[in-house]
């Protein structure tokens, strides 16, 4: 193809074809085409693209007739695109050529004026950021779905235990068994992660809903464009402050994925929790089969694929975020090539946090656990030397010497085999009192601190977490929603 083919007044050929003798090669074509990923973008650069002519009608540079048609034509494709009906061209090097060239098509020479005034850098910048805004409430709904599916077990597990009261299981500190605390209790530490991850979306969103458009190539334009109104038509509540700045920055893309990585984090250690819980050895919980697989050879397993693959897939997300701060690195201002490789990291963090809290969820609201196991984990006496200690300060014995008196009692039992409980009722300082706090749940019971474990700093933190839920469901409400 010469570039006279190429410009045949349809807008067919690559949008910079004019400084060129001859067509460029298929390799570099292959190479650079971004189209096969960013096309997901099409409906979002659509609706900026649209804000754009609008600008461009405003300033006078398009008449009535051409803003109908600009605008009309934008619609078709974006509608030809939802039913699956646009064709792609060869020479359609990403999606914001295929827009253009299709325009074109549709309603003739005009299309030639819609990227008046705008280069493809701040049109990127643009969509993308347009995109990634109401991606970011998309996910943030999603992990306020996993968080209700988490207090609602917590809820449940309140009258789930032993004799209908709460069901408690072993705390672990170096995964050693160390002080019991409620299931309701652990199940909202992982709802509380999960809500800072709501929290850094919202604070990442704000910088993320920042118009580029009217930066131009790099330097503005010498038309007289209003970036503060385009950026309001778009649904942006800001516009760029530097053209410079605004064309090659992606912090954004750099902080979403982060928070996205974050939120990988969080899916991969509650995995990781589900996989040893399920296990015979710990066998605290029992996956639903709508939520379990099973072995090619071995007839007997239920494997926790889903709980593996959140924790495995923490990885991959650790590389779409480590690979993309590679890549912007030293990057001289302002736009360079490079800034491409922004999409497919992103785009493989979104879908990837996306299925993962949706399998969770799933996971989280089907599968049993077991109190009776929980409970006899708990209830070893040992577990109740903390406790012990603390009786005996509050008797006005030094901790560091109550530690010592309780330390001395357990290396006894143990080595020689007495059953702790007779060996504290015996001492004189513990006596009855101390044996009480080693019956069953007792310890549990007793802990009374706001934000510990015990039955009544958790129901009072059930209702700050309620609060919480509800401000972020509040704050998130009022956004734009995804794609709008
Ligand atoms: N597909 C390109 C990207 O994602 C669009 C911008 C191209 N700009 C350019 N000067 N070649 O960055």
């Amino acid at each position: 193809m010469t570039p006279a083919d190429a410009d045949d007044g349809t807008g067919r050929g690559q949008l910079w074809h004019g400084r060129f003798d001859v067509a460029p090669a298929e390799a570099l074509v292959e190479f650079t085409g971004s189209l096969g990923y960013d096309q997901r973008l099409l409906p979002d650069d659509v609706a900026c693209s649209k804000a754009h002519v609008r600008g461009l009608h405003r300033a006078g540079l398009l008449d009535e007739d051409e803003l109908a048609a600009l605008l009309g034509g934008l619609d078709s494709v974006e509608m030809e695109f939802r039913a699956g009906e646009l064709r792609f061209e060869p020479s359609d090097e990403d999606v914001h050529t295929a827009i253009e060239r299709r325009v074109t098509e549709l309603v003739g020479p005009v299309g030639g004026k819609i990227h008046t005034g705008r280069s493809r850098n701040d049109q990127v910048a643009t969509a993308f950021r347009h995109h990634v805004v109401g991606q970011l409430a998309a996910t943030a709904d999603l992990v306020l779905g996993l968080v209700d599916v988490l207090t609602d077990r917590a809820d449940a597990s309140l009258e789930q235990g032993p004799g209908g009261g709460p069901v408690r299981l072993p705390g672990y500190t170096h995964l050693q068994r160390a002080q019991p605390v409620l299931l309701a209790h652990h199940l909202m530490a992982h709802a509380w992660a999960l809500l800072r991850d709501v929290d850094r979306l919202a604070d990442c969103r704000r910088r993320v809903d920042v118009s580029p458009l009217g930066a131009g190539a790099l330097a503005g334009t010498s038309l007289p464009i209003d970036p503060d109104a385009t950026a309001a038509d778009a649904g942006f509540p800001a516009r760029f402050e530097n053209s410079l700045d605004a064309t090659s920055d992606r912090d954004f893309v750099v902080e979403s994925l982060f928070v996205l990585c974050t939120i990988g984090l969080h899916l991969s250690r509650m995995g990781e929790e589900v996989v040893l819980w399920t296990s015979d050895e710990f066998a605290f919980a029992v996956l639903d089969d709508t939520y379990a697989t099973g072995s090619s050879m071995m007839p007997q397993k239920k494997n926790p694929d889903v709980a593996e693959l959140a924790r495995g897939k923490a990885g991959r997300l650790i590389g779409d975020l480590t690979g993309f701060l590679a890549t912007m690195k030293s990057l001289p201002l302002a736009y360079n090539r490079d800034l491409q490789e922004d999409k497919e990291p992103l785009f493989d963090a979104l879908d990837t946090v996306r299925l993962g809290l949706l399998a969770m969820r799933g996971l989280y609201s089907t599968i049993t656990f077991r109190p009776e196991r929980m409970a006899e984990a708990a209830d070893s006496p040992y577990a109740a030397a903390t406790d012990l200690a603390e009786l005996l300060v509050t008797d006005g014995v030094p901790f560091r010497a109550a530690h010592g008196i309780v330390g001395a009692l357990v290396r006894r039992s143990l080595d020689e085999g007495i059953p702790l409980v007779d060996l504290v009722a015996a001492e004189p300082e513990l006596g009855e009192r101390g044996a009480a706090l080693l019956a069953p749940g007792a310890g549990t019971a007793n802990r009374r601190s706001p934000g510990g474990g015990g039955p009544g700093p958790v129901e009072a933190q059930r209702i700050r977490l309620a609060e919480r839920i509800a401000a972020e469901r509040q704050r998130w409400a009022a956004t734009r929603p995804d794609g709008a």
